[in-house]
């Protein structure tokens, strides 16, 4: 059964889908079978891995996460909902198969008020293909409203991407007793897989000392390998490529390394 990972971060521009996207990867060319599921609506992940003709044609004839969730249900009269066998988009470059996003979830917290089991609605779709995967990967939005409670309803663990600087450090303390609480609240247990300290070297006062400062509160939880801001990361992204395919392998070494440790973290073995 998929070991299922959110990456979770209340703080937009931290890293969650660049981290999300080169785990994938990397999972998928360690000859792990990997779920990326895109549950922002923004859909950088989704577009990250497929190009836009590809996902328009898939969103279409498919569906996506959207529809998962039960976004825009009242379309439905007929009440008929998408199987998740047929959302996923396979045989994408990059080795691993992807549920991808739409805008249409920017309103699902609407679309879904007052529906049951709101926030269990991923969960239930993945149990029926939990297991043909070893891994899930959950790539979620800069807050915590009904796609990224999806997402930590379904998951087994959670990874906290992090951008040295001042205020996303004041974050993470708030999003650990944040995601604590919601698990209380619908009886979820969730393990927290790791932080990881993202996009370093970006401008930010006092760099050297948040980072510090970080290691030293949340100790054992942060992984020692940290990544760092390269253009090649967003060129990856832009082209919807692996950072496999570019010459400047120092990015690629990086995910790979953060990657590895996570992989330890969560008790797979590769
Ligand atoms: N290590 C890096 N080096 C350079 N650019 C990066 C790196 N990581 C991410 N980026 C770029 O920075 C921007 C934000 O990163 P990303 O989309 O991964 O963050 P996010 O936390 O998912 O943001 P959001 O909260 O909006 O979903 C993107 O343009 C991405 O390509
Ligand atoms: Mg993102």
């Amino acid at each position: 059964m998929a070991t299922i990972v959110a990456m979770v971060n209340l703080k937009g521009g931290v890293g969650k889908t660049a981290l999300s996207v080169n785990f994938a990867d990397y999972c998928a060319s360690a000859g792990l079978k990997t779920l990326l599921v895109d549950l922002d609506p923004q859909t950088n992940a989704t577009f990250s891995a497929m190009g836009i003709d590809e996902w328009d044609k898939h969103k279409d004839e498919n569906g996506t996460v959207a529809d998962l969730l039960g976004a825009r249900d009242h379309l439905h009269p007929d009440g008929a909902r998408k199987d998740i066998n047929d959302v996923i988009a396979k045989n994408l470059l990059q080795g691993f198969d992807l549920v991808p996003s739409h805008l249409d979830l920017f309103t699902v917290d609407l679309d879904l008020a007052g529906k049951p089991n709101r926030e269990g609605r991923l969960k239930r779709a993945l149990r029926a293909v939990r297991d043909e995967y070893d891994v899930v990967v959950c790539d979620c939005p800069p807050n915590l409203t009904i796609p990224t409670q999806n997402a930590i309803s379904a998951s087994t663990h959670y990874v906290v991407p992090v951008s040295p600087d001042f205020l996303s450090a004041v974050g993470i303390a708030l999003l650990k007793s944040r995601v604590a609480d919601f698990c209380e609240d619908i009886d979820h247990k969730i393990d927290l897989g790791g932080i990881v300290l993202s996009r370093v070297g970006r401008p930010a006062r006092r760099r050297s000392e948040t980072i510090q400062s970080i290691r030293q509160q949340f100790s054992a939880d942060v992984l020692d390998q940290q990544i760092t801001e390269r253009a090649v990361v967003a060129g990856a992204a832009e082209e919807a490529k692996s950072l496999k395919d570019f010459p400047d392998k120092s990015a690629k070494t990086e995910f790979e390394q953060v990657s590895k440790e996570l992989l330890e973290r969560i008790g797979i073995a590769e």
